[in-house]
């Protein structure tokens, strides 16, 4: 296996925490450089695990930050990217676009620039790896499928953001021959998920018996994919992909949102010995998020039959080792909540 040195952007947050872990554990001869700010979302203790491995080194830094975007390519000889760095939260967006505009879509382009520039337009051996998401195509009718072709149609703040990310990759591509990859994923779910997103948001407020808000009727449905099979879908399109394409990647596994909160009120009544249907009285349905997308579903047919990737957890299980997983750290759930969390979930929720 040859040797690469690939920086991770957003190595800290829930997926690029899985992604490293992954590449460094499986190519002991890549040197893996996890760039990131360390915002809210950002937690070193993500990857303990890790840390001291000898292929790993964590950078502190911003993805808008071009200097030390350019120290980091020259000093490490970086060969290929993989960016996962954004913010990632509806709820934040809608409250907060700048923030989403400027990481999301400006910090891509200097990104996308300090790969060139340093790449000085010879892109032999270089990979570019930009990770998109399913939001980028809007809502779609039941009974039908976002595929790659689809037109991408977002409706909030940070799918815009993302959609825009996207098009400057591509363009990146188009224009200047940037060695570009692209994937669009549909929800993941798994360990070191920051409890602001529906499922880790669910466990830690059955844990604390508090209500369960579910947004409008809870008719809204998602795709759910275990985060490691996100991480290993990233692993195969990286090697394997063909460069200026897209691929989607999903779990083929869709859930209304009621149906999902009753689901892991079950599992936890039974883990915390509580009585059946204990948890979900404490369901509350509150006011809908606004310009709420009713479905998001994948067609990852292109990926599964060109390069040969399927998910290899079922939700079951997938849920279980979640589940599981806050129930054994404890303390990583109580150092995410602890602080400015209070005030997040006061602003976002108290007027619902
Ligand atoms: P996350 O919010 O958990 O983590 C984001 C990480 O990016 C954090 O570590 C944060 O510190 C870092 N970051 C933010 N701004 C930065 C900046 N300016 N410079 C450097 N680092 C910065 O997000 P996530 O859920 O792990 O998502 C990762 C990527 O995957 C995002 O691009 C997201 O759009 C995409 N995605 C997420 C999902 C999902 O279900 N979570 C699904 C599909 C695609
Ligand atoms: P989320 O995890 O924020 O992911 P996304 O909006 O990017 O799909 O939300 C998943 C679904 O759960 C979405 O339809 C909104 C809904 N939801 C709630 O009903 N209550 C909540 O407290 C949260 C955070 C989300």
């Amino acid at each position: 296996m040859s040797k690469r040195n690939i920086l991770i952007t957003g190595g800290a947050g829930f997926i690029g925490s899985h992604v490293v872990r992954l590449f460094v554990t499986k190519y002991p001869d890549y040197q893996i450089y996890n760039y990131d700010k360390l915002t809210y979302a950002g937690n070193l203790e993500n990857l303990k695990d890790i840390e001291d491995s000898k292929n790993y080194t964590f950078i502190k830094g911003d993805i808008l930050d071009s200097d030390t975007l350019k120290d980091t390519f020259q000093k490490h000889a970086i060969d290929g990217v993989i960016h996962l760095a954004a913010e990632s939260h509806v709820d934040r967006s809608l409250h907060n676009p700048d923030e989403f505009a400027m990481t999301n879509v400006i910090g891509t382009i200097r990104l996308l620039q300090v790969a060139k520039d340093a790449w000085k337009n010879n892109f032999e051996g270089k990979r570019f790896y930009h990770i998109s998401t399913d939001e980028v195509y809007g809502s779609v009718e039941h009974g039908k499928f976002f595929t790659e072709e689809t037109h991408i149609d977002p409706q909030s703040p940070y799918s815009s953001s993302k959609a825009s990310s996207d098009h400057f990759v591509q363009a990146y591509h188009n224009s200047f021959k940037l060695p570009t990859v692209l994937s669009r994923c549909s929800n993941n779910y798994g360990p070191n998920h920051f409890p602001e997103k529906l499922i880790p948001l669910m466990i830690h407020n059955i844990l604390q018996q508090k209500p369960l808000p579910v947004y409008g009727k809870g008719e809204n449905v998602r795709d759910w994919l275990f985060v490691v099979d996100h991480a290993r879908a990233i692993d195969t399109i990286f090697h394997k992909g063909n460069t200026g394409e897209v691929y989607n990647i999903g779990g083929n596994n869709e859930w209304k949102n009621i149906d999902l909160v009753h689901l892991l009120c079950s599992i936890m009544d039974k883990k915390l010995n509580r009585s059946e249907g204990e948890s979900a009285k404490l369901i509350t349905y509150v006011t809908d998020r606004p310009g709420h997308d009713l479905r998001y579903a994948i067609d990852a047919s292109k990926l599964t039959n060109t390069l040969g990737w399927k998910p290899s957890v079922t939700f079951e299980v997938g849920l279980e080792k979640t589940v599981d997983w806050y129930l054994n750290n404890p303390d990583w759930l109580s150092h995410v909540t602890s602080g400015s969390y209070q005030n997040y979930y006061q602003h976002m929720y108290s007027n619902r």
